[in-house]
Formats: C-alpha cells, sequence, structure tokens
C-alpha cells in the first residue's frame, strides 16, 4: 500500500496551479448518459475518483476517451447504454450514485449499486430516492441495489428537499431534464458545482433556471446537443493549499481560481491573520507569523465548507488561543483528530464541536488516512511537524487530490510517495 513520507519544517512557497473539480466534474460526466451526441468536458482532474466514473460509464456501454495529459474526455453514447451499475464501481465513490437519476429518466429502468465512499457518516440516499418516487418512479431495494422503474417515463412535480443536499439535488436535477412538464425543485444545493452543472446542461439544450437562491425550475426537453464544457476549478484544493503555506510562513500564488467564489474560506483565514491578495483568476497567500484562532461552523454553500474542516483545524493548531469547529454537515467527520493528537495536538471533541488548543508543537508519527479530506490534514500536520511523519492508505488522497506531492514538492515541501 503506498504512503506519503513528509519531512516537516519548510516552507510552502511559490506558484500552484489548482486543477479542476472534482465535484463537479462527476455529476457532469454522469449527466451524459442523457445524450447520444458527443460531448467534450477540459480542466478534468486526474484523480481516482474520476477514473473510476469513467470506468462506469464505459462498463455501462459509453465509449469514453480519457486524455490524461491535456486533461480532457471525449464522450459519444454511440448506442443504448446498459442500465445496470455495479457494486464494485461503486463501493469506493457514493457519487457513483449520480447515474441513478440520468438513466432512470432516459431508459425509464436502472439496476444501481448502493454506494460506498468515505466513512464520514451513515450517508443515507432516502433524499435521492423520495424524490425519484414523487416523480413517480417506482424504487425498491433488494441485494444492496436500488431497483428503480418508471415505465411511463419520470414525471415533473414540485419537490421540496428536506435537508439541502448537493448529490440530491444534482441527480434529481439532472433527472429532471428528461421528465414531463416542469420540475420545481426547491431547497436545493447552491455550490458552484451545482451550478457548473446547470452551465453543462444548459449548453446541452436543457431547460434549466435558477428561482431564487435555492430553487430550479426545470421544463423537460426530448432532445439533446453535443456540448464543449471546461469544469469549474476546485475551490477545496485551492483552499487546501492556502493553508499550506500559512502554516509554513511561506508564500503561494495559487493561479486558475476565481477568489469570488472562496469568499467564506477567504474571510475566515483572514480573521486568522493569513493574508491573502485576491486578482481576478489566481491569489497570494502568506501568513503573518501571528495567527490568530477562530470559530467557525461548517455549513451549505455559500457557508464555510465541510470538506476544508479537517485542514483548517491543523492551522487552528498553530494559532495563538483557542478555536471552535462545529460540524453540520457529517455526524463522524473528526476521524483525524486522534491521528492529529498522535502528533501532540491538544484536541477536545464534544458531539458534533471540536475545541482546539493552539500554538501546539507537532511531532513527526506514522498515521493512518480514513477519508479524503482526514488524509490530506495528516499531511498538512505532517509539513509542519518536527522530524518524520509517514501516512499510511493514501489512497484516500488519491481519490481527490491530483499529484499532490509533485505540487508541494515544487513548492518546497520534502515529501515522498513510497510504494
Ligand atoms: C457532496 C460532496 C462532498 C461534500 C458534501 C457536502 C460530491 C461528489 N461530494 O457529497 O465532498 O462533503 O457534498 O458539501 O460532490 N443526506 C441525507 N440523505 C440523502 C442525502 C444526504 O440525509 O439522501 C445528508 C448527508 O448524510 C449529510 C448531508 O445530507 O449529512 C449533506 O450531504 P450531501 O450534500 O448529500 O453530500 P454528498 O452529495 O454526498
Amino acid at each position: 500500500m503506498q504512503k506519503l513520507k513528509i519531512k516537516g519544517g519548510e516552507k510552502i512557497s511559490g506558484t500552484i496551479i489548482i486543477s479542476g473539480s472534482k465535484n463537479a466534474t462527476l455529476p457532469i460526466l454522469a449527466s451524459t448518459i442523457l445524450t447520444n451526441k458527443k460531448i467534450i468536458i477540459t480542466n478534468i482532474p486526474i484523480v481516482r475518483d474520476v477514473e473510476t466514473m469513467a470506468d462506469l460509464l464505459s462498463t455501462i456501454g459509453s465509449t469514453i476517451k480519457l486524455d490524461k495529459k491535456i486533461k480532457k474526455i471525449e464522450i459519444l453514447n454511440k448506442k443504448p447504454l446498459k442500465t445496470f451499475a455495479p457494486y464494485h464501481l461503486l463501493k469506493t465513490m457514493r457519487a457513483g450514485v449520480l447515474v441513478l437519476g440520468p438513466l432512470l429518466a432516459k431508459y425509464g429502468s436502472a439496476k444501481v449499486s448502493l454506494p460506498g465512499g468515505c466513512a464520514i457518516g451513515s450517508r443515507p440516499i432516502d433524499i435521492h430516492l423520495e424524490a425519484l418516487k414523487k416523480m413517480g418512479a417506482n424504487i425498491k431495494i433488494k441485494s444492496g441495489y436500488i431497483i428503480a422503474s418508471a415505465k411511463n417515463g419520470l414525471k415533473g412535480c414540485l419537490i421540496k428537499f428536506p435537508k439541502i443536499s448537493v448529490g440530491a439535488t444534482e441527480n434529481i436535477l439532472i433527472a429532471s431534464c428528461f421528465a414531463i412538464g416542469k420540475t420545481k425543485l426547491r431547497n436545493c444545493a447552491s455550490e458552484p458545482e451545482v451550478k457548473d452543472l446547470v452551465i453543462f446542461l444548459k449548453k446541452l439544450g436543457c431547460n434549466i433556471s435558477w428561482f431564487g437562491k435555492r430553487g430550479i425550475d426545470i421544463f423537460g426537453v426530448k432532445k439533446l446537443k453535443s456540448a464543449t464544457h471546461k469544469v469549474i476549478f476546485d475551490r477545496i484544493e485551492a483552499g487546501t493549499y492556502i493553508i499550506a503555506s500559512a502554516l509554513t510562513n511561506g508564500k503561494l500564488k495559487i493561479k486558475n481560481i476565481d477568489p469570488k467564489i472562496m469568499s467564506a474560506e477567504i474571510k475566515i483565514l483572514d480573521k486568522m491573520n493569513v493574508k491573502i491578495v485576491k486578482k481576478k483568476n489566481y491569489i497570494i497567500a502568506s501568513s503573518s507569523k501571528k495567527l490568530k484562532s477562530v470559530n467557525i461552523s461548517t455549513k451549505p454553500y455559500p457557508g464555510f465548507p465541510t470538506d476544508l474542516q479537517a485542514q483548517i483545524m491543523v492551522l487552528m493548531l498553530k494559532a495563538n488561543g483557542t478555536s471552535t469547529i462545529k460540524e453540520n454537515i457529517f455526524e463522524n467527520r473528526f476521524m483525524h483528530v486522534p491521528e492529529l493528537k498522535r502528533m501532540g495536538a491538544d484536541i477536545r471533541i464534544k458531539g458534533n464541536k471540536a475545541t482546539i488548543i493552539g500554538n501546539k508543537k507537532l511531532n513527526g508519527a506514522e498515521l493512518m488516512a480514513t477519508d479524503l479530506r482526514a488524509s490530506v490534514s495528516l499531511v498538512l500536520a505532517g509539513l509542519v511537524a518536527s522530524n518524520k511523519t509517514i501516512v499510511n492508505r493514501i489512497y484516500h488522497l488519491d481519490r481527490g487530490y491530483e499529484s499532490i506531492e509533485k505540487k508541494l514538492l515544487r513548492c518546497g515541501a520534502q515529501i515522498r510517495r513510497l510504494k
């Protein structure tokens, strides 16, 4: 099993080019099930989850050409697709369930494995299934599979999501594009990745409009066009590298981003004394040596993202004073805490609240990555720890961070992948 070996103490300085967003790429790829016209997607991040989604599409019959060098994927569905998505392709990636909506909408039936994914909570898909039922689908769960049918097609209706869910919004939005009549989705996720999906679907010819901040109206269509789309940047990757430079007193130019999309993160980092100079499509991040403590709560966009919670916790360990984090999205998202404590961190957990005592010296240790974002927080901790840190099970990291050790190495880190 591959590991990362890090020798702490180096400044992270230089330039990092941010990759395309994994969380935008996955629903966009799933939505191509709707069309048999040629699709070209660029700025694809070369990470394991994207490869898994490409494998899933190719397993059901799409012709996929993934050019890793230029980060481009071409998709053509020459013949009708199979409507069966097997367990082995969904067990590592929860977003695999995003093929359910489009398969059902286009073919009237689908058998999709219940997904696996990160160990950060129970992560049910009840909201996806209830919405599809409301649209007329018949859904059963049997032997770990969702068996869904809608013989006469899905029907447009009003769906008010009981909770804001990124995945449910995306799945039902895609399905609604082929539903009969008008679908009104309310209490939707408004993450930039959902917005990017809407932009892509509109390029295909879908009839979609936003209604206020959390509403989406969709008129079903019957045919779609071919399209080319450049995926939005990965705001979580960008946030992670801002934290890497601030932690190590480095100075980093972070390119290919739109700072306007990261206002919540930038506001909090600014409060912590991280210096961020914003330009149109890049920022320069550096830190004054006196980082300040802060209290944060994770929230759906435009709030502070749960996907950056583990990383900012490491920065809080270096701040003056005591910080707190309230994790509101996932019930089990402090898996990095026991590992950080093994490095000497003083963090106390009570329910969904973590109290982080600042100004702590971290000692390198051998660590176990548990989920995607927890893994990267251990890498960040390794960058400032004394001596050597080994992060095991980095397949979690490879699911969502493109060439992380190469990007950090070029900016001064002492980091090496052990095979
Ligand atoms: C997506 C992101 C993930 C991010 C998360 C929250 C992708 C591929 N993944 O995950 O990186 O951490 O949004 O920003 O885009 N829930 C239910 N029932 C459901 C669906 C969700 O109870 O049917 C709950 C979840 O358990 C969680 C909350 O709703 O507590 C939000 O989850 P959701 O937004 O759906 O996360 P994902 O789409 O899985």
